[in-house]
Parts: structure tokens; sequence; C-alpha cells
């Protein structure tokens, strides 16, 4: 038979169907009548509806495919599954099980509910898991659970007890971190997992809305970050049961989470706005922010969140801010603008961090590093349809604030940390100095130019 099915839940509910005939490469989606009469219901995206019609084609197998690792990671996964990596069905079947945000992707048209049943993680586990070969990075841990998150990089979702315990939740129940190794590439991007922690961690001292994360050393340095679509109460304890695990308490309970590629409709390969090879281009950041502000029906909010995440990205020098690194939340009966994630400084692994030229975003029709100023900023306000002041504004106080904290920051992990990855966050510490002293003088500047363009005009 070519037609081949798979069942969507959340929780132990069917949301419905996703379909795939292989002979036609063709992808639907078919919702459960019981779901969309479901008072907790919601729809996987805006351009998902709970339609009675079935929907069919790129826009499901679109949204589907962002689901998936991306790149090396893709590769290692299609390869340890034996599923090749341009079938996200056959992926998925394999690991659609614990997705980002709250689905559930399985084979059998049966889930069983929400559980507190997790599986303990020795540190040599993820020793191991750190330190693994291309080839092999599945073999311990993820190859044998069905967990699926988007991004590049290895990652884990798991748990971290209040007591320092890991452990990894059996089908069916949930995790409530992701755990990340130092990167693969760690010749060119050493120490990202310190990186990753400092440069969140400075987000939510300067008033961003971002997850907590921490770092634990297995002792491989892992950063690890709370999941912001996970509900759950802490202190996260365990009781012990053998080899199993319960977790205390209600179970976790998850909220859906769609990125901008699944809001757009897009493929994850058009992340970028200028993509390098022969990719179609992703969209421009004021895109990004008028459909989050439709889909939300919060316009201010987006708008501030959007401008915080693109300051504190120039400021900390993070050029890989893409579509998949904003997204979506499905709480309390609409959808919100997520907490901001993946924030780390890629500049500072630049000999010439000036020269660093391919900003994910443009910036006011700008993507090199060391060009963007005043004048792009202005267009940048312009094209978000703000007053350039309140842009001014923002990176004026993100521009103090990160100055401030980056050092008191770097002070304060300084016992927690070797000698080398000290020397990466004050790098890191100087870059910002340098930018946030660049971007409040050229903001500055060009709104005296402005002015006096403006009695020049006037005089004329
Ligand atoms: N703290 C978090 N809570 C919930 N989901 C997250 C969190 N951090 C990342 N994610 C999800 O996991 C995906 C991959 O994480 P990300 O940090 O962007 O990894 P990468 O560095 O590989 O791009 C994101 O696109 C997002 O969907
Ligand atoms: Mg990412």
């Amino acid at each position: 038979m070519a037609s081949d099915t798979l069942h969507v839940f959340h929780a132990d509910r069917l949301i419905g169907r996703l379909g795939y005939d292989s002979e036609e490469q063709l992808y639907s989606f078919q919702y459960d009548e019981g779901w969309r009469q479901d008072a907790a219901a919601f729809d996987l995206a805006p351009l998902l509806p709970r339609a009675e019609r079935a929907h069919s084609g790129s826009t499901v197998r679109f949204f589907f495919s962002n689901l998936l690792p991306e790149g090396e990671m893709l590769e290692i996964v299609s390869r340890s599954h034996g599923v090749s990596k341009y079938n996200p069905f056959g992926l998925l079947r394999k690991i659609g099980a614990e997705c980002a945000g709250a689905l559930k992707i399985l084979d059998s048209d049966v889930a069983s509910p929400d559980g507190n049943s997790y599986k303990r993680v020795t540190a040599g586990e993820l020793s191991a898991r750190a330190k693994a070969d291309a080839p092999d990075v599945l073999a311990n841990l993820g190859g044998k659970f069905r967990m699926s998150l988007a991004g590049v990089q290895d990652k884990l979702p798991a748990l971290l007890a209040a007591d320092g315990t890991v452990a990894v939740p059996d089908v069916g129940s949930a995790s409530a971190h992701i755990l990340k190794p130092n990167n693969r590439q760690w010749r060119t991007f050493p120490h990202t997992a310190v990186n990753e922690h400092f440069c969140m961690e400075l987000a939510r001292r300067a008033g961003m809305d971002v997850p907590r994360s921490t770092l634990i050393r297995v002792p491989e340095p892992l950063y690890v970050v709370e999941r912001f679509d996970r509900i759950f109460t802490p202190p996260l304890e365990f009781e012990h049961k053998g080899d199993q695990f319960e977790l205390r308490g209600e179970p976790i309970h998850r909220l859906h989470q769609i990125d901008v590629c699944q809001l757009l409709g897009l493929p994850p390969t058009q992340k970028y706005e200028n993509p390098e090879f022969e990719t179609a281009p992703g969209p421009d950041i004021s895109t990004v922010t008028k459909t989050l502000s439709n889909a939300t029906g919060e316009t201010l909010k987006v708008r501030q969140g959007i401008i915080e995440w693109v300051v504190f990205n120039y400021l900390i020098g993070n050029s890989d801010s893409h579509a998949k690194n904003i997204s979506m939340l499905w709480k309390n009966g609409r959808w919100v603008l997520a907490p901001a994630y993946d924030l780390l400084s890629v500049a500072v692994y630049s000999e010439d961090p000036e020269k660093l030229h391919d900003f994910a975003f443009n910036i006011g029709g700008e993507t090199r590093y060391g060009w963007i100023t005043g004048s792009n900023w202005l267009e940048f306000a312009k094209g978000l349809s703000v007053n350039y002041r309140y842009v001014q504004g923002v990176l004026r106080r993100l521009s103090k604030q990160l100055v401030i904290e980056a050092d008191a920051l770097l002070q304060e992990l300084s016992p927690a940390i070797d000698e080398e990855e000290r020397k990466l966050l004050a790098r890191i510490t100087k870059l910002i100095r340098v930018h946030a002293d660049f971007a409040v003088e050229s903001s500055r500047t060009i709104v005296a130019a402005a002015k006096a363009a403006k009695l020049l005009s006037l005089s004329q």
C-alpha cells in the first residue's frame, strides 16, 4: 500500500492523522472530529486551522519537517535510523514521540496519558554522548528514545531534578529541560555551552523574557535550559523504584509551540533571509514581526520582544539569529510570543568580528556586523513602523545594562569555569562593550544629522 498514517497526539488526546502517499509523495493532515469538538483543542498552526476537510500538500509537509533536526544532526539521525533525510514522515515515525511543543507523533492510534516515569542517565553516559563522534552520537541515549528537536546542534530533552539527577523520559512522559553539549565543531566554536549560558543569563538580567539556564559538568560542560513549552512546579523530585524513577506530583504538562518557519508555512531551509547556496530566501524581520503581531493580536508586545531580540543579538554578535530561533506558544487559549532562546555570541569566534558579514536578518538593509550604524537602525525602525526614538531607547538601555551585567556575571561565574572558558567570556564582554559604545554613539549622531537635515530643508 502506498499510503501510510501516523497519529498526532496532545497527551492522550488524538489531534489528527498525518497521511503520506509515497507514490504521489503527497502529505495530508486530517483533524480528528473529537479534537475539533474538544474545549482544550488548538490548531497545529494558523495555516492549518481545525477544518472539516483534510489539509494537504507543502503546508503539511513543511509543518512537520520543521520538527526535525537540521544539518549534520539530521544526517546522523537519518543514518542511524536508516531513513532518508528527505523523508520527514519516515523520520517522525522513528523520533516523533517527544517533539518541541506539545505534539507526540506515534504509529499507534492510542497514546498513553502523560506519565511520571523516567530513566536515570549517569554522568558517564552523558559524558560519552558529549564526546561521541558523529556516527555514534545516538548510540547511547537519544538513539533509544524517540525525541526530536529542531536545530543543528546535538541536544537531549531530559529532566534535571533538584538534587542534580538527570533522567530521560519514558515514552509518554515529558522532558522539562534541554541539555546541549559543546558544539561538535569545537575547534572552530569552542566552549559554546558556557557561551550560551552566559548570553542567556545576561538577557534574563537585562529584563528580557528568557528561560532559566545553568551549567553542569560530566565533566564536559553541558548547557541546561528549562523548557518554556512545559508546565511544572519546582522542585522536581524523583522517587526511586529500582531502575525506574517516578516524578513526584503532577505529570509535566506540554504546551504547543511553533517557530516562525511553521507560522509562515516555510520549509526549515528557508530560515535565513539571505541564504547561502541555492535555497530560496526566508522572511525579513518586518514580515516576521507583522505575522507574529497578527497571529497573537499583541502588536506592542511582539514589537518590543522582536526589537529587544534584534538589539541583544547585535550587541552580543549573534549572527545566527534566524527564523527558527523565534517561536510562538499556545498558552491559556491563545498564541503568545515565546521567550527567547539559542542566544550565543558567534562573532567572538571571528578573528575580526567587524568583518563578520552574514547576520541572519538584515538590520535596516545591512548584514555586515561592522557596518551596522545609526542609519541602519533608523531604517530598521521604519521597516517595523516604529518611532526611531523607541529603537534608540532600547539600544541605549540594553547597551548600558549589558556592559554592567556582563562584567558582574563574568566575576560571578569565574570560580565555576576554567581559564579558557573565562577568556572566551572576557572576549564576549569586550565585544559587547565595543558595540554598545558604537551603537549608542551612532544612534545619537543620526538624530543630530536628521535634525540638521530638517533645518537645512526648512531654510531652503
Ligand atoms: N528553552 C526552551 N524551551 C522550549 N523549547 C526550546 C527551548 N530552547 C530551544 N527550544 C526548541 O528547540 C529547538 C532547538 O533549540 P536551539 O537552542 O535553537 O538549538 P540549535 O542551537 O541546534 O539551533 C528550537 O527551535 C525550539 O523549538
Ligand atoms: Mg536554533
